[in-house]
């Protein structure tokens, strides 16, 4: 395969793209008033794209895959759901016996809520290991921490809806964290709930938070999200920038590098290739795969023996009841680890919110010349190992009843979680690191 981006490619403008015919007329009328077939070639067809991609980059094109389906069968669930206290439970009784097809849109939606939580998790950890966070992509991860604070707002004021026994419990549990927080604490709690307790004013608020903000805000911030990635460009495996011709000078190192003005300007990048059709045929693959697996989740086990619809939340919310245990959702639990790992509440709070905080600071913290783990040491690689194993530990604990032995791990999973930040401030100054290669590899 060519790898020269200019002997595959035409410049974004080029006529000869255009249709033929009455498509081309009408697409020539549209263009002559919005750059519809400009931004589709920079933006999808002729995007640049490091050759060199792997599995880790599917991931983004599955969140955006998962983020429609959401949209999608969201918007058909609120055509039967009844966004009130007396109303919501036999709602969705009623959405999964005798709607059409009811029961399929709302397993997709549960089950999508959880495979968006699998694929961001995969996606966030790409940009760990090759280090797509560091200069120039600072903002490209700052919004995408802003995605997944507002996709955990999003699932959070989902699970409240069915109005079970855990929506409720649940939602009690973590809303009086905020009663937690000096002075305006209790104040904070009554505005959040609307009430003095969770109530039909609570359910109709997170309802419209759910079906109609928080999806506007996700949308905006993907779009955001996809824009600061154009700008810079992609970062890949070997954590290097993709290069010019050989023997030019990379235009990369020269002041005032904007990734965007030299590709539309049809300049010869070396080891990119166009996103169609080498990244739109490998992502096809990428979708069939996960559709398989989401589809037989979806047909066989939507539960998931309680990890995806846990069993307290097939009974109606009951205010007079508390459940035997209560426990997020799994993709909450690692974070609700941290929270009772700490006694004292604001302190447990303040962790939670801390350790979700230092992700976001991650460009700074990691003070490293080089991005990819291929090339750099191995306390980094092993700083890595450890932070995986503490992130699965305590989702362990955080969805287990809490026993001495859960608490004492989860402390010290608390401090690991921690430590990996600090370690790799530390280390990443002076870190000894595998030479890097001139060109991308494989
Ligand atoms: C709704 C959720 C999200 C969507 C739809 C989304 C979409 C995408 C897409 C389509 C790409 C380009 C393809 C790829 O590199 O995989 C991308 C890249 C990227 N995303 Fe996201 N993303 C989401 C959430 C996040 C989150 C939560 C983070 C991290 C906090 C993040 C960080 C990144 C980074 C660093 C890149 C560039 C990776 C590289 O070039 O190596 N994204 N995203």
């Amino acid at each position: 395969m060519a790898t020269n981006y200019e002997e595959q490619n035409q410049a974004v403008d080029e006529p000869s793209k255009q249709p033929t015919g009455t498509v081309s007329s009408v697409v020539g009328w549209i263009n002559d008033r919005i750059p519809m077939t400009r931004v589709w070639n920079m933006h999808i067809a002729q995007y640049p794209a490091p050759k060199n991609f792997n599995f880790w980059y599917l991931f983004g094109s599955l969140a955006i895959l998962v983020l429609v389906n959401q949209i999608v069968t969201g918007i058909w669930l609120t055509m039967n759901f009844v966004p009130s206290a007396e109303g919501a439970f036999a709602s969705v009784e009623y959405i999964m016996r005798d709607v059409e097809y009811g029961w399929l849109l709302r397993y997709l939606h549960s089950t999508g809520a959880s495979a968006f939580f699998v694929v961001v998790y995969l996606h966030m950890f790409r940009g760990m290991i090759y280090g797509s966070y560091q200069k120039p992509r600072e903002l490209l991860w700052l919004f995408g921490m802003l995605i997944f604070l507002a996709l955990m707002a999003e699932a959070f004021m989902g699970y409240l809806l069915p109005w079970g026994q855990m929506s409720f419990w649940g939602a009690q549990v973590i809303i009086s964290l905020f009663g937690a927080i000096p002075v305006i604490g209790e104040d904070l709690t009554l505005w959040i709930r609307g009430d003095y307790v969770i109530s039909g004013a609570t359910l109709n608020r997170f309802f419209a938070l759910h079906v109609i903000a928080l999806p506007l805000v996700l949308v905006i911030l993907v779009f955001l999200h996809i824009v600061a990635l154009h700008e810079v460009g992609s970062n890949n495996p070997d954590g290097i920038e993709v290069k010019r011709k050989k023997g030019t000078v990379a235009e990369e190192d020269k002041p005032n590098f904007k990734f965007h003005e030299y590709y539309t300007s049809k300049k010869d990048i070396v080891d990119a290739i166009p996103f169609h059709p080498y990244y739109t045929v490998k992502d096809v693959l990428g979708v069939a795969g996960f559709l398989i697996l989401f589809c037989w989740v979806v047909f066989f086990m939507p539960e998931m023996n309680g990890f995806f619809l846990e069993a307290p939340n097939f009974e109606a919310a009951n205010p007079l009841k508390t459940p035997e245990h209560i426990f997020p959702v799994w993709y909450f639990t690692p974070f609700y680890a941290i929270l009772r790992a700490i006694p004292d509440k604001l302190a447990g709070v303040v962790a939670m919110g801390a350790s979700i905080v230092v992700l976001a600071l991650l460009p700074w913290l990691d003070r490293g010349k080089v991005r990819s783990i291929r090339y750099r040491s191995k306390w980094h690689k092993l700083n890595i190992a450890q932070f995986v194993v503490t992130f699965l530990i305590l989702g362990w604990a955080g969805a287990t009843p809490q026993t001495v032995f859960s608490t004492i791990l989860s402390q010290i999973c608390t401090v690991t979680y921690f430590m990996f930040f600090v370690l790799l401030y530390v280390y990443s100054k002076n870190e000894v690191t595998k030479p890097l290669p001139t060109r991308l590899t494989k």
